[in-house]
């Protein structure tokens, strides 16, 4: 193994990750490795920033997806700069900023609901009477809603 290459043992123990999360993180594209004569996983020292990054993201609570598209800004086989890490904190404060709005809304039209559990079609918040709003939409549209 030349000097600058882990195994994915390695990077594993030093990320603090089960080896199963580099082959997923791996086949999401979020990380990448060579092959080594035996054909095994071999990575350079710039996965432990990736994988750091990952970790961090995940810690915000952003999504998968969120830390895919942002990956795919970044140079495929070097390691999140400062720059980098800047532009990518700063849209993750965005969504996450977003996301706490919701879920404060959200927290504010349950306070009826506390220990209610009437699910009144009339007066309930969480109640969609007649599914009205799944004839134009799928999911939890008023979760989503950011009105
Ligand atoms: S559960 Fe009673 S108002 Fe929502």
């Amino acid at each position: 193994m030349e000097k600058q290459e882990l195994s994915v043992g390695q990077v594993a123990r030093r990320c603090g990750v089960a080896v199963s999360a580099l082959h997923f993180y791996e086949r999401k594209g979020l990380i990448f490795s060579s092959r080594s004569a035996g054909n095994q996983r071999r990575y350079g020292k710039d996965v432990i920033r990736r994988v750091s990054v990952i970790k961090a993201a995940q810690q915000l609570g952003v999504s998968l997806a969120e830390i895919e598209s942002a990956f795919a800004s970044l140079p495929r086989h070097k390691a999140p700069n400062r720059t980098h890490w800047q532009a990518l904190s700063e849209s993750w404060h965005q969504a996450l900023s977003a996301r706490i709005r919701k879920l404060e809304k959200l927290r504010d039209s349950l306070t009826g609901c506390i220990g209610c559990g009437c699910l009144s079609m009339d007066n309930c918040p969480l109640y969609n009477p007649d599914d009205v709003l799944g004839e134009q939409h799928t999911g939890p549209v008023m979760l989503e809603r950011d009105d």
